[in-house]
């Protein structure tokens, strides 16, 4: 294989896979039709494992070679999916990287082979392979730098995604935590590979050397195609979690040096009885059923030990009594109202939280940032992240509206959190919290 040939053609063909197959039996085949190979997206980052997903054009298999050298020399090379049948697709390639050393540098490229023509399994044939350029991660562990970035509810609004990431870009942080509202209402998997892989933005790389963490939102629920996201963002390791907490796929609880990461996910906006969800909820349960994962993730000693504690969510986990939010805390069945904050998430998860010492909460949803600083009864802060609106909401001029980035970084044993108005291109906020 003409290695050298094959990157120039993957560099050239790579990052424009937006168009999936306009045949109508695309299973059948690229039948000729170059294919296109987005960007890597590296995602579901752990201290063994990473998960490499991107998108493609129409019918074809995909690997990922790694090697902790940067000429990719003693490259190992993983498949996708599990044992047995290799999956291949017409719209994106999943492929998992196991058995990883923590905080450790990895190198890597995808290779991308095209079936042309697949009769049956006796009777196809495949194309060349395009090969990726080589990318670079680092994995999570307490050896490693404790540095992070988190968006929220870019909601497919392109120009804010990309101020969004840009920001992300230029931060070079060890990890992206996307705290829900990726998306809108998803009808197909074009919607989603968009979205998650190959957004319509000039720094549609982003995820291919910093790794993406994800977390829902309520809209990430929402779409007849929805409740098969993981096909385009890998969810947890199964090795993660014990079989009886087999469905708890997006919580996660890692070190990210003197940082414990820890994943929660909200679920919906409305009561699992809301007339509006068509019998389809089941998130009372899946809250309840994360109060315990969550026990446990902070007892674990790796977790326990680390000197900051982070929880990450989309739905706000609290209101103060004073303040406009706090009526409309999720609970009651009402057509005209939905959680601004989450008194169910709050009572089932705040006091293990309070307990175990975490020093904040990062949250979403509310398209506004805000710092609620710690009281006599909450030792947390929590962060409330900002929305897409660009200095403007339905009613109008809005300057209290800004896409925000919330960066955290351990700098001389102490947290610093850094909000930028990526819209204003200004800082927000910038204390050392803890
Ligand atoms: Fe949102
Ligand atoms: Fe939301």
């Amino acid at each position: 294989m003409d290695s050298q040939s094959l990157s120039r053609r993957g560099f050239l063909l790579a990052g424009a896979a937006t168009a999936l197959t306009s045949s109508a039996t695309p299973f059948k085949g690229t039948q000729g039709v170059p294919l296109k190979v987005g960007f890597p997206c590296l995602q579901a980052p752990a201290e063994n494992t990473m998960g490499v997903s991107w998108a493609i054009s129409g019918l074809a298999k995909g690997v990922v070679e790694y090697s902790e050298s940067a000429d990719l020399s003693n490259a190992k090379i993983a498949k996708s999916g599990g044992y047995g049948l290799v999956p291949i697709d017409i719209a994106s390639l999943n492929v998992r990287l196991e058995n990883l050393k923590p905080a450790t540098k990895y190198y890597y490229r995808t290779i991308t082979t095209p079936f042309i023509d697949y009769k049956n399994i006796y009777d196809a044939k495949l194309g060349e392979p395009i090969v990726s350029e080589i990318h670079s991660f680092t994995t999570m562990g307490a050896a490693s730098a404790a540095h992070f970035c988190v968006i929220n509810d870019t909601h497919a609004q392109w120009k804010s995604f990309e101020m969004c990431v840009g920001k992300v870009k230029e931060l070079k942080p060890q990890v992206l935590v996307w705290n829900g509202d990726a998306t809108n209402t998803t009808q197909d998997k074009q919607t989603a590979v968009e979205i998650f892989l190959d957004p319509p933005i000039a720094s549609k790389d982003y995820g291919a050397d910093i790794p993406v963490c994800f977390e829902s939102g309520n809209h990430d629920f929402r779409g007849s195609w929805i409740s098969k996201k993981e096909e385009v963002m890998m969810p947890r390791h199964p090795a993660e979690r014990r079989g009886d907490q087999w469905d708890l796929k997006w919580n996660f609880a890692y070190r990210l040096g003197d940082l414990a990461m820890i994943g929660m996910d909200t679920g919906e906006d409305k009561p699992d009885g809301h007339p509006k969800w068509f019998g389809l909820a089941n998130f009372e349960a899946y809250r309840k059923a994360q109060a315990k994962w969550l026990e446990e993730a902070l007892v674990r000693p790796d977790i326990a030990a680390a000197k900051f504690k982070i929880v990450f969510c989309h739905i706000p986990l609290f209101a103060a009594k004073n303040h406009p939010d706090y009526p409309h805390d999720g609970v009651k069945i009402d057509p005209n109202d939905y959680a601004y904050w989450s008194r169910e998430c709050h009572d089932l998860w705040a006091p293990l939280m309070e307990k175990a010492g975490v020093t904040a909460a990062i949250c979403a949803h509310k398209h506004r940032f805000r710092c609620d600083r710690p009281t006599a009864d909450r030792k947390w802060f929590q962060f409330v992240g900002g929305g897409p609106e660009c200095g403007k909401d339905r009613k109008g001029v809005n300057p209290q509206r800004f896409p925000t980035v919330i960066e955290g970084k351990v700098e001389n044993g102490r947290l610093r959190i850094i909000a930028h108005d990526v819209f204003n291109q200004r800082i927000a906020f910038d204390e050392f919290i803890a």
